[in-house]
């Protein structure tokens, strides 16, 4: 993930059973470009060894607090400086005591003290000792103090016990981590997103569908999250988890892909229209598998579907920010630019399906991106997140273009956007 390249990210690292999951974290981070410093606390140390977070990081792993850098460098402070963000995984109950109470007795707790980059807390600990007043009170404090949070999670504990307590995957850490690191530009918007196929049924066991898995639109939910904004995903079918802090609506049906858009429309300030909705679906649904019974195949009728993004434009309020994409397979730039136009869009995100690592199931994709004001911002090939990045980008300066609108200036037409 680009956003974490050359990021140097302290990961903090404390006495629990999850610290195993760390060390999978430490390589999630290492693998996407991140150069991190790991800090372990001694109780860590009964649970995995400096060794493995330094064979995988690459960095000599810190533990004493007296421990000290190049040259005159105080060890947790010249750390503390350099970063970019630091995470505690697992954070146990003392820990997260130890920061909301202001002691600073070891590396750990002193560099968190000492440092003014964004900490995420990942915790972990038994259901009983999560539920405390002791812990709640804590986090509080910390939540006040303008700490970030991401789990735990409910499950089966290492007590054997069911409850919260887990601490987040490793996956789910690094997103909360993006999010915190990524400016909050999109702060204060309602981004309504909708993903993936939708499926119209033959009979009970058969159905028209196409080939979107989803990818596309459920990154575009995890980057507007990521810029600050409330975000509701409107979901066909697809294979994928639930991005982090985002309400998620699964539909099966164009028709109830149309419910659901028009129930979070009226909430919204920006709508993001991803999903490959069917144009068309059969007449009429058998109630019962259709037998084979010999002879010709049945005929199939379809009917058209509602086009929801259509319906959309026309009851737009002034506020509402309208993008909506295209799946071309020739004539991108027209094609594009009629439905723009048919269907009252700020702007749509072209892509041509048939181009080699764009469009459907593909984890990159290339557009090209036109608003109704005659402005063109090209994407070369990249993968879906950065896509995301740029078409979130996009509505962003649209936003801050209406603004400017309102206040007497209008922006001029016909400019080329390198960067979204
Ligand atoms: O999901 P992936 O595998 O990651 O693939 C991504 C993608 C190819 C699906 C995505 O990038 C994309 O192009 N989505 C739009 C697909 C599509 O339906 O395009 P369209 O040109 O047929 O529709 C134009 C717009 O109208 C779309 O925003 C669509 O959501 C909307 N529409 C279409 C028909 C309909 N009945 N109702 C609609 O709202």
């Amino acid at each position: 993930m680009p956003m974490l390249r050359g990021r140097e990210i302290l990961l903090g690292v404390t006495g629990g059973i999850a610290a195993y999951k760390s060390v999978l974290l430490c390589r999630d981070l290492t693998r996407r470009g991140a150069n991190v410093h790991v800090v372990m606390t001694k109780n860590a140390m009964n649970f995995v060894t400096p060794l493995t977070f330094q064979t995988i990081s690459g960095n000599p792993v810190t533990h004493e607090l007296f421990q000290l850098f190049s040259g005159s460098e105080i060890g947790h402070v010249s750390l503390a400086d350099r970063a970019h963000a630091l995470v505690v995984a697992p954070a146990t109950a003392n820990i997260l005591g130890k920061v909301a109470n202001g002691l600073a007795d070891d590396f750990l707790s002193t560099m968190i003290m000492a440092t003014r980059v964004p900490v995420l807390f990942a915790p972990a600990m038994n259901v009983v000792m999560w539920d405390s007043p002791a812990v709640q009170r804590n986090l509080a404090v910390l939540r006040d103090a303008g700490h970030h949070f991401v789990g735990p999670a409910a499950g089966e504990l290492a007590c054997g016990v069911e409850g919260r307590g887990k601490m987040a995957d490793p996956g789910q850490i690094v997103e909360a981590l993006e999010m915190v690191l990524t400016p909050n530009d999109l702060a204060g918007e309602r981004v309504l997103i909708t993903a993936g196929p939708t499926i119209e049924p033959i009979d009970p066991v058969r159905f028209v569908s196409n080939h979107s898995s989803g990818k596309m639109g459920y990154a575009l939910a995890r980057a507007a999250r990521r810029r600050g904004a409330e975000v509701r995903l409107v979901s066909g079918p697809t294979a994928l988890a639930d991005p982090v802090g985002v309400a998620v609506t699964r539909v099966e049906t164009a028709a109830e892909m149309r419910d659901a858009v028009l129930r979070d429309a009226p909430w919204s300030t920006v709508i993001v229209k991803a999903a490959a909705v069917c144009d068309w679906r059969p007449s009429e649904t058998a109630a019962a598998k259709i037998k084979k019974r010999g002879g010709a195949p049945p005929a199939l009728d379809l009917e058209p579907n509602p086009d929801i993004l259509e319906e959309l434009g026309r009851t737009k309020r002034p506020d509402q920010i309208l993008v909506g994409f295209a799946a071309e397979t020739g004539d991108l730039e027209v094609n594009a630019k009629a439905k723009l136009a048919a269907k009252r869009l700020d702007a749509i995100v072209a892509n041509d399906v048939t181009a080699p690592g764009s469009g459907f199931h593909a984890d990159t994709n290339a557009v090209r991106m036109f608003t109704a004001d005659g402005r063109e911002v090209g994407v070369p090939l990249m993968d879906k997140d950065r896509v995301a990045d740029r078409v979130l980008g996009l509505v962003a300066k649209l936003r801050k273009g209406s603004q400017r609108q309102v206040a007497g200036k209008t922006p001029k037409g016909g400019a080329f956007w390198t960067e979204g």
